[in-house]
């Protein structure tokens, strides 16, 4: 196709913990036309903290779409075909900002920080029955450290600055996305305070079934509810750039990274399910209109809303550490030189010899929720080189992902026939097959892996009438199967050993 027959044009946000990135799509067959990443720094003032810079967040972004926006004009196409943009983002993630000036209040709390821990204790003390589960029927989620809800208490409870913010009435919260849009959309200067239903819902103050701030949450974690931005869907018109070349347009989709992958890979009817592999490895299962509450241990959470549609639903499987053990290779023990290294060492052995690595820096999540689990590596011995230990670190993506897999099939008594995976690390083939060795299943990717800022991007050109659902939009996009090749007695006994592993890494951190 020559560069004037390209028709409209939607672009998207993608802020992850690791990256920010902002993508351009064509509207009517959904190819990825241009993208620019950048890097973001992880800030560990302490064990087990983990924060981020919002100023930086934010001038990443900035930085990508400008550069985008060059490429775009390098390949001759003329910006304004942009209809849209769409905001995908880390979840959980909390920032607190100074409405007067602008300036963040604290560093953004990443979802995978333990620094909670206690404030989750006490929490979990005061439920009645002393239950993790006990706020599961109003907002879908166990009393853990990676929601948002105990990352606000602690900065209330710990930061001066916060608290004379919010006594000033100046102090705003928001998740990434909230951040994005406000400072996006003019800042100071009548920016808005605005999340989606996806982000709001790992907040742990959204109602689940009414979609609004719950007065009996905000209570629970005595949190004012005059911080909180105003809860919208996932595809409508929230405000438009007010500044940079793409100025005037409209920001018509925000979706949590998670849910994003699920609708960008076309996970539109009840009983489709998708596995993102990023920073975590997120399995989120679409429920339909039904709100499902887990029985083993897995999410419940808001799939998605397109403006006035019903609501659709999700289970979610949550894995805290996927590519975050590659990157920690990578820069802690310097064993690859950049992450997709990674496939050669661990392709330059046949298997781990029983080698296993659980990466729990940032304790268990599903079906676990055991945030003092810390990583161990077991099965070592003098023949163990860095290249099983690299291995082993793909493999423990697989196991958990398996974990994942197990609970689901529990809750939705349906088991899933085949896996349908994308995120930056399906690019590594040995670890596709890998999965689908220790699944059992086959696995399936496509050839576009960027199917998290699609999403976005479909919610955002769905919003303002140029992207149609229906009509076979994801034409561009071909997949890839990935078949088991090893036997179940195999499987089951690589998934046993691994199961004691795990057991190896409870309760850690305890004294
Ligand atoms: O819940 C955390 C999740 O949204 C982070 O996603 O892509 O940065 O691993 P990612």
């Amino acid at each position: 196709m020559s560069a004037q027959d390209i028709g409209d044009l939607i672009g998207a946000i993608d802020q992850g913990t690791s990256s920010s990135r902002f993508f351009i799509f064509d509207a009517k067959t959904a190819e990825l036309l241009t993208y620019h990443q950048v890097e973001i720094k992880q800030l560990l003032p302490k064990e087990g903290w983990v924060e981020e810079d919002p100023k930086e967040i934010l001038s990443s972004v900035l930085e990508c779409m400008e550069k985008a926006v060059e490429n775009l004009k390098a390949l001759n196409i003329d910006p304004g075909k942009l209809k849209a943009i769409g905001i995908t983002n880390q979840r959980e993630t909390t920032v607190v900002w100074d409405k007067v000036t602008g300036e963040p209040l604290y560093n953004a709390i990443v979802w995978l920080d333990l620094r909670t821990a206690s404030t989750v204790e006490k929490l979990v003390a005061s439920a009645p029955k002393q239950s993790k589960d006990h706020l599961r029927p109003l907002c879908g989620l166990p009393l853990s450290t990676y929601f948002s809800a105990v990352k606000l208490r602690w900065l209330l409870d710990n930061s001066d600055t916060v608290r004379q913010g919010v006594k000033d009435n100046r102090c705003m919260f928001g998740t990434v996305d909230s951040w994005l849009i406000w400072n996006l959309t003019g800042g100071v200067r009548g920016g808005v305070h605005a999340t989606d239903v996806t982000n709001a819902s790992r907040t742990m103050l959204m109602n689940i079934s009414k979609l609004q701030w719950d007065p009996e949450l905000c209570k629970f974690f005595d949190i004012p509810m005059d911080v909180l931005p105003e809860i919208r869907s996932s595809g409508e018109v929230y405000g438009h750039l007010a500044a940079g070349p793409l100025k005037g347009l409209p920001i018509a989709g925000v979706l949590g990274d998670q849910q994003s992958a699920l609708v960008g890979q076309a996970c539109l009817s009840k009983g489709k399910a998708k596995n993102t592999y990023g920073t975590g490895c997120f399995l989120l299962y679409n429920t339909g209109t039904e709100l499902v509450l887990s029985e083993n241990g897995l999410l419940t959470t808001v799939g998605y809303k397109f403006g006035k549609e019903p609501t659709v639903y999700a289970l979610e499987g949550s894995v805290a550490i996927a590519g975050a053990a590659v990157r920690w290779l990578r820069d802690n023990l310097g064993v690859i030189d950049t992450s997709p290294d990674v496939e050669k060492l661990a392709s330059s052995v046949d298997s781990t010899h029983d080698c296993y690595f659980v990466p729990a820096f940032s304790g268990l999540f599903c079906p676990y929720w055991q945030s003092d689990a810390r990583g161990t590596i077991c099965g070592i011995t003098q023949f163990t080189t860095k290249a099983h230990i690299a291995r082993a670190a793909l493999e423990a993506v697989c196991f958990q992902t398996r974990e994942l897999l197990e609970a689901m099939n529990q809750d939705s008594k349906i088991p899933l026939q085949s896996l349908q995976v994308d995120g930056g690390m399906t690019a590594n083939s040995l670890l596709m097959q890998l999965q689908a060795d220790l699944l059992g299943i086959p696995v399936v990717r496509p050839s576009m892996p960027e199917t998290t800022a699609l999403g976005a991007a479909m919610a955002a050109g769905y919003a303002v009438g140029v992207w149609q659902f229906d009509s076979g939009t994801l034409g561009a996009i071909t997949t890839d199967t990935f078949t088991p090749s090893i036997t179940q007695e195999d499987r089951d006994h690589q998934f046993a050993r691994w199961k004691k592993a795990v057991t190896r890494c409870m309760n850690w951190a305890e004294t």
